[in-house]
């Protein structure tokens, strides 16, 4: 029997609908939750996905503004305008777009940004409060792939969840994340060898490794479920994942498709991520 294919639209609508209500009941409450986007540089998949942010926002009443600045703009400049971000009652969360032009330090940015108004949680601070299992934000797109198991009704305790990839933005954050809901979890990467021999293992697997159509339906244990978080260009245009998709669809029993899910759902943790933020400042 072909795998079930995750509803991302469904599943990322109804929770958007939550969080627009209680954005709605803050803002009654004179707190409107407000996020600030900085986008360094005309990279293109940046401008895209700012301008998705952005009009996420907008949808759910939440007040945004996108500071554009040019590929030159000094790292002075963008450390002066998250300062005055950090000091502005209106804005209650900060979002560097990433990559950055080479000369900007990302480690200087995301360490400048208000630990309060980290609704990407990379502030040193929050990764540590992430590890140690304080309150607080956690990353989007992990915290994202938890969401989307959690709303499919997906077991994670007790459960072998293998993540591939090591990212500071995915990997590593997913694999504590998975700890936290009590699964086993094995971090696999590019030097992991035979990595087949533990994809295979895993009841639960999260590929994020940036690799177009990597895995294959030999890495996937028959039942398992799949979550794909890449997002790759081909040359044709089209967007694949790190899953191939077809080849994996009658060996999982749940899979998630690229595009339409995690991208959707990731944006849906930064509005989250910013209501609860605003909603920590109105206290
Ligand atoms: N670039 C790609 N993904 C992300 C993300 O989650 N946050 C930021 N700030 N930049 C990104």
């Amino acid at each position: 029997m072909p795998a079930q294919v995750i509803n991302g639209k469904e599943i990322v609508s109804a929770y958007r609908t939550e969080i627009k209500q209680e954005v709605e009941r803050l803002t009654q409450q004179g707190v409107q939750p407000g996020l600030a986007v900085i986008l360094v540089g005309e990279d293109p998949a940046s401008q895209v996905y700012v301008r998705n942010k952005a009009r996420a926002c907008e949808e759910a009443g939440i007040y945004s503004e996108v500071h554009r600045l040019a590929a030159a703009t000094s790292e002075a400049e963008v450390l002066d305008l998250i300062g005055q971000l950090n000091d502005n009652a209106r804005i209650h969360g900060i979002l560097v777009q990433s990559p950055l032009p080479a000369h900007i330090s990302e480690e200087q940015v995301v360490e400048a940004i208000a630990v309060e108004k980290d609704v990407d949680c990379f502030h040193p601070v929050n990764v540590g409060n992430l590890m140690i299992g304080k309150d607080g934000p956690a990353p989007c797109t992990p915290a994202g792939v938890i969401e989307i198991l959690k709303k499919v009704g997906v077991e994670i305790a007790g459960k072998h969840a293998v993540v591939i990839g090591r990212s500071n933005i995915v990997g590593k954050p997913m694999s504590i994340l998975l700890l936290r809901e009590n699964a086993t979890v094995t971090v696999c990467h590019s030097k992991t060898a035979n990595m087949a021999e533990f994809t295979r293992q895993a009841d639960i697997l999260v590929a994020a490794v940036g690799k177009p159509k990597m895995i294959k339906r030999e890495h996937v244990k028959p039942g398992a479920v799949v979550v794909d978080v890449g997002i790759n260009r081909l040359d044709t245009g089209k967007l694949a994942g790190d899953v191939d998709f077809d080849d994996v669809l009658d060996v999982a029993s749940y899979i998630t498709p690229v595009p339409g899910c995690v991208g959707p759902m990731t944006i849906t943790i930064l509005l989250r991520n910013t209501l609860e933020a605003a909603k920590r400042a109105a206290q």
